[in-house]
């Protein structure tokens, strides 16, 4: 299978899995990429089974009105059954990297409010240690500089990514050679302290609660390793 057929497939286990979570009454929390947007397309088929999903990007709140999916503010939802999402790198401990796609913080947030986050990826995002994918961080666009040289500080490499504005107006810093990541958490904590970030693309203080990966032999389920 190539790629695109191991984010279809992941995608199809992930619906699937929702399915058995969710009711009428249900908000489903749906992240940003292309496997989310997989798993948009295949969630489309059963709009029915749930009352409406809180997008973490204008690009997924689109696709998803599109199929006719009613999509809702995330301060108009009083709960998010279960939030799906793809990531640019997975440790064993579920700890990710995300922000690829420039959306990380919506997808934090959402992330903070789900009663439970499902990752979905193909293998190739599977990885001993996080850091070889540059790690992205949201910035206030007048602090990109001195955001920057504080990364540096912290052994980073950081690099502009320019003309891309995310859903919030800010930029992006795509932070390289931090691999390997010896605490993701503690790097998490320590990048968010610096005055205007807005957030870094680990997900590591909470990390997915399952995985489902993509690979040659079938989905694999993962849970964090203790
Ligand atoms: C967007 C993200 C995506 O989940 C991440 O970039 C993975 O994308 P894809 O499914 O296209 O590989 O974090 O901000």
């Amino acid at each position: 299978m190539d790629q695109n057929q191991l984010k279809l497939a992941v995608a199809a286990a992930a619906v699937e899995y929702t399915l058995s979570k969710i009711n009428p009454d249900s908000i489903v929390g749906i992240g940003t990429g292309s496997t989310a947007n997989c798993f948009i397309d295949l969630l489309a088929e059963h709009k029915n089974s749930f009352q409406a999903a809180v997008a973490s990007s204008d690009a997924s709140a689109e696709r998803l009105r599109g199929h006719g999916i009613e999509v809702i503010e995330l301060n108009a939802a009083a709960e998010i059954t279960i939030y799906i999402d793809g990531a640019d790198e997975a440790n064993p401990h579920l700890e990710l990297i995300k922000g690829g796609g420039a959306a990380l913080t919506r997808e934090k947030i959402v992330t903070a409010v789900a009663n439970e986050f499902v990752c979905i990826a193909d293998e190739s995002k599977w990885v001993d240690f996080l850091g070889q994918f540059p790690l992205p961080v949201e910035v206030i666009p007048m602090a990109r500089s001195h955001v920057a040289r504080e990364l540096v500080k912290l052994g980073g490499d950081p690099v502009w990514r320019e003309n891309v504005i995310t859903d919030n107006g800010n930029q992006i810093l795509d932070v390289h050679h931090l691999y390997p990541v010896a605490s993701a958490q503690a790097l998490e904590e320590k990048i968010n302290q610096i005055t205007g970030v807005v957030t870094n693309g680990f997900f590591a203080l909470k990390a997915a609660d399952v995985l489902f990966l993509a690979t040659q032999q079938g989905i694999v389920t993962h849970y964090p390793k203790a």
